[in-house]
């Protein structure tokens, strides 16, 4: 086996390993809201509302982790933070006001990772742990989108509209 191809082996079982662990931890999290699989599904469901404040939410950030607009490991960096600093903003999770969400693709595919807030859409580039920082204090927080990494907005439907 050459060189880059060890490499990319190695890569793809930390990132099997990293989702497999992830896998378990979810199965646990379900268990310890009394939401497992053996729930019925309007209860399971309510218990997963009520567990992670879904209906206190008043931003949503989606990160993509990659592996195209930046690299897995950039990406996951970025997805590490993200949920350290959610969890230290609010740290009651039933009624934290952000809430945070890994996608695998925007379909931006360049200068990642890339990440949009709702419900203002705003669409983010390059961000590193530090401009996610940024993104939560100025935008999330303190309601002023990031500017100089700001690449496109949309709200999807202006204040008050009924499509
Ligand atoms: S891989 Fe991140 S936008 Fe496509």
């Amino acid at each position: 086996m050459g060189r880059a191809s060890k490499l990319a082996h190695s890569t793809w079982v930390l990132i099997s390993c990293y989702a497999a662990r992830m896998n378990e931890k979810k199965e646990h999290q379900r268990a310890a809201i009394g939401a497992g699989r053996d729930v019925p599904r309007p209860l399971r469901l309510a218990r997963i509302v009520d567990a992670f404040g879904i209906t206190h939410a008043r931003r949503h950030v989606f990160l993509c982790t990659g592996p195209n607009c930046c690299t897995s490991e950039q990406g996951l960096e970025t997805w590490e933070y993200l949920k350290k600093r959610v969890k230290e903003l609010c740290p009651n999770l039933a009624e934290a006001t952000i809430y945070r969400t890994k996608v695998n693709c925007f379909r931006i595919c360049t200068d990642g990772p890339i990440c949009v807030v709702y419900p203002e859409g705003a669409w983010y580039w390059g961000v590193t742990p530090e401009v996610c920082e940024r993104i939560l204090t100025e935008h999330v927080i303190g309601g002023r989108i990031v500017e100089e990494h700001c690449f496109a907005k949309n709200r999807l439907l202006p204040d008050g509209e009924v499509p």
